[in-house]
């Protein structure tokens, strides 16, 4: 992906940094090094003050009264949506549905689609890359409808083996589900040749976008996926709101996930009717101001262009993997080269568990996190249990690299 040469100069790490708040204080009295974006990012004031905004001026229910708060409430949620649908370039903003985060939007999948078109013996294929939130749903079908699960390889290198795909990819294949990037290796996926691929026998097509939409421009149209989840968290947006793209005449086809209050048109004790896109997927009062943070959060990223997040991100990868490797008995998973990957670094220095690791880093004010990434069968795949992980984000900089690297080697020191 090309750099746009002015606007990178424009992501500046250390500009970036004064609009998020966290960044001032200190932990065990060090300057925060924040490494454990591809968990949760942190939120810049803009998405705060959205946030404080809608709760001190037009804090009112959507869609249920003529009142003026309600009103802007509904217009400024509305609009979360249009925002959301212009972030991933759908053709409309009814395809966008609010959700809790990618799991709910893939369960969502999984129970409104899966549950009602899903038959025994027919097969779902997904990779043996994708977080458990891309899998455990599909296991839960398997129980229930009794399909086969089928899984896609990696290379120890940490690539999809694509080659294997024809003979995964049958007639019977239902649905196919991946992961657009992953958040123990970094690698980003080929998803637009898989969903050919998938649509070559008529299989829907789930694409987890949760770690890739904070960092890559998504085009939905372009991808021709049928769904994509993505969570607000991972991309500066406040926790407990993500979204689901669906296709339109699936998502009209579909049967409602959860029922209540809202996703009706008419009800009687006899029968009930449902309402219209996207408000049929989202029952009950939602999380109005989660909706509202999460537009502000795409502003945010639509200003710095997702573009230039990428490649600043690339530039720091490139740093980071280079000073890594200078270091004694460390281990990095994943692709060695910054091609198609993410600044998402699993790690481990022999010998040494990683929750000690990041035990220490933390006395240094450094966050990563350690452990299995919610991705065993991917870790087991590779031969690993838990691993280290930094990952990188808009504010980090090549200081924040020095820093890990040399609080790593404190680390080997004091294990050696
Ligand atoms: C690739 C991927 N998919 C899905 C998820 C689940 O996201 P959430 O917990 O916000 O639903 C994560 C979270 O780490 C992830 O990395």
């Amino acid at each position: 992906m090309a750099a746009q040469p002015d606007a990178c100069k424009a992501l500046d790490p250390h500009v970036l940094r004064h609009d998020f708040p966290i960044f001032q204080r200190t932990v065990h009295g060090k300057p925060l090094i924040y490494l454990d974006n591809a968990a949760t990012t942190q939120r810049p004031q803009a998405v705060i003050n959205a946030i404080i905004e809608y709760y001190q001026r037009y804090n009112a229910n959507v869609h249920r009264a003529v009142h003026t708060l309600s009103h802007e409430a509904s217009v400024a949620y509305e609009g979360a949506h249009k925002k959301a649908a212009k972030f991933v370039n759908a053709r409309s903003w009814r395809e966008i549905i609010f959700t809790r985060n990618a799991t709910e939007a893939i369960n969502l999948v999984a129970y409104a689609w899966g549950l009602h078109n899903l038959q025994p013996g027919d097969e779902v294929l997904v990779t043996i890359m994708e977080h458990h939130s891309n899998l455990v749903p599909w296991q839960m079908l398997r129980e229930l409808k009794k399909i086969e699960l089928k899984f896609l390889d990696v290379t120890d290198q940490g690539r999809l083996k694509l080659d294997d795909l024809p003979k995964l990819i049958t007639r019977r294949t239902k649905l196919v589900g991946m992961i657009y990037a992953s958040n123990v290796l970094g690698t980003i996926n080929p998803v637009r040749e898989i969903i050919a691929e998938a649509q070559r026998v008529g299989a829907i097509t789930v694409v987890d976008a949760a770690q890739a939409a904070p960092h890559i421009p998504i085009d939905v149209q372009a991808l021709g996926c049928d769904f994509l989840a993505v969570s607000g968290h991972k991309m500066l947006g406040p926790t407990g709101v993500g979204f689901l793209y669906g296709r339109r005449e699936l998502l009209e086809a579909m049967h409602p996930f959860l029922h209540g209050g809202d996703m009706i048109s008419t009800v009687t004790t006899e029968s009930v009717t449902f309402n219209e896109l996207p408000w049929k997927f989202e029952a009950g009062t939602p999380n109005i101001a989660g909706g509202i943070g999460l537009g502000a959060a795409i502003d945010y990223l639509l200003a710095l262009g997702v573009e230039n997040v990428y490649a600043h991100e690339q530039k720091l990868l490139a740093y980071a993997l280079e000073k890594l490797s200078q270091i004694d008995d460390l281990e990095i998973y994943g692709p060695k080269d910054t091609h198609d990957r993410l600044a998402v670094i699993s790690f481990n220095l022999k010998g040494v568990h990683p929750h000690d690791v990041a035990g220490i880093l933390d006395e240094a004010g450094i966050a990563v996190r350690s452990g299995h990434h919610c991705a065993q069968p991917l870790m087991r795949r590779l031969g690993m249990e838990n691993t280290a992980r930094a990952s990188f984000y808009i504010y980090n900089s090549e200081d924040d690299v020095d820093a890990l690297v040399d609080a790593l080697k404190t680390v080997r020191k004091l294990f050696a």
